[in-house]
């Protein structure tokens, strides 16, 4: 087998995307190398390239959703072996990155694919999953699961409001919110996907098109204690804001507009927590790993259903349109996926 792979490259912030040759990595200790048999595309792939403070080595390599299978494996690695069929989050650096065809991963932030899920199915679920996990769950967030057990506590007899619910995120958001039993589970999203939304969860649907965010109080009758915002405006964060009850949680995807003004002015104890959805970031992997732990026997008891998704075809090359057609807003209610090992230079 030859030692090169083809990765797609950013040369500088702001820079071109490049398909390049580079070496396929050797295992280090407790890690894997994963040969990327498909990864997804994200909102975050097209954003970050103009935020060079999130992308300290050059070229860079985007990409974080990553499906394959064990190339090879590190000293002490225990869990995994050649051929195991894997799903994990990739990392925003050049060896961890996924729009290219090996990456490699510490063991503990990867689980087993069951073989009833696709690799481009599973290539859906790493990021999106984590950053509703994170959001809802974890100890420095909503709180509602903070050790991850399986069952978890039941939220019998609470709401929860998912502002976006289409979104990727926020259809892992309405399956967990399920998982943990919460009674009401309100969306607001394009009324095309109510009927998908509702299978998966949703036990009512606000159509978009009709209710405007800054009516959504008007629209809903009785108390919502966690909100889960992901259309990352601050008219939404205002929004989700406004309807929670006092002492309830808004849990938001915007990292960068976190409207504390609008939590002051709400008063009432009301809580606010901007999510980062990695596993890697310091001070969340011992989080991100109990949750990579749960994530295989999530997906095959069905807790976890991965995104619906369109393949693109011709590999890393069709990441560069189908990052355009997301900055444009032309992508809803599907994962963009490709299979990195069809790429041809
Ligand atoms: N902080 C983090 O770590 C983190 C992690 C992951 C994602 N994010 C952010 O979270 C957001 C969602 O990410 P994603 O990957 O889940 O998105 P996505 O799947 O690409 O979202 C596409 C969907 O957004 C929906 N949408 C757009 N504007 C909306 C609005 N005003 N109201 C309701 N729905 C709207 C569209 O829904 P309809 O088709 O129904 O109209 C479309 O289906 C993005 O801004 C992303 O950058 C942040």
């Amino acid at each position: 087998m030859s030692n090169q792979q083809l990765s797609l490259q950013l040369e500088k912030a702001g820079g071109l995307l490049v398909l390049r040759s580079k070496d396929i990595p050797s295992a280090p200790a407790g890690e894997l190398v994963i040969k990327i048999h498909a990864t997804a595309l994200n909102p975050v792939d097209w954003k970050i390239q103009s935020m060079p403070q999130f992308l300290q080595e050059w070229p860079a390599v985007l990409g974080t959703d990553i499906a394959g299978e064990v190339e090879a494996v590190g000293e002490g690695v225990t869990k995994f072996k050649k051929g195991d069929r894997v799903l994990t989050q990739g990392a925003f650096a050049p060896a961890r990155a996924s729009f290219q065809q090996y990456t490699i991963l510490q063991e503990d932030l990867v689980a087993k694919l069951p073989e009833s899920v696709s690799y481009e199915e599973a290539a859906t679920i790493p990021l999106g999953f984590i950053t509703a996990a994170i959001g809802l769950l974890a100890p420095w967030t909503a709180a509602l699961n903070p050790e991850v057990v399986v069952p978890p506590p039941q939220y019998t007899g609470q709401t929860i409001l998912v502002i976006g619910g289409s979104t990727s995120v926020g259809q892992y958001v309405i399956q967990l919110a399920k998982h943990l039993g919460f009674t009401n589970i309100i969306t607001y999203a394009s009324k095309k996907h109510h009927a998908y939304l509702t299978e998966l969860g949703a036990t009512q649907t606000l159509d978009r098109a009709a209710v405007p965010l800054s009516a959504l109080g008007d629209a809903i009758s009785g108390t919502i204690d966690v909100v889960y915002e992901l259309v990352a405006s601050t008219e939404s964060q205002d929004a989700a804001t406004q309807v929670v009850r006092a002492g309830g949680k808004v849990v938001s995807v915007n990292m960068r507009d976190v409207r504390s003004d609008a939590v002051k002015e709400a008063g009432a104890g009301k809580h606010f927590y901007p999510v980062a959805g990695s596993s890697h970031m310091p001070g969340q992997e011992v989080f991100g790993a109990k949750v990579w732990a749960k994530v295989e026997k999530l997906i095959s008891e069905g807790v976890i259903k991965p995104n619906r998704y369109e393949l693109l075809p011709g590999g890393l090359n069709a990441i560069i349109p189908g990052l355009e057609r997301m900055r444009k807003d032309e992508v809803s209610g599907v994962k963009l996926v490709v299979r990195p090992q069809e790429t041809e230079q």
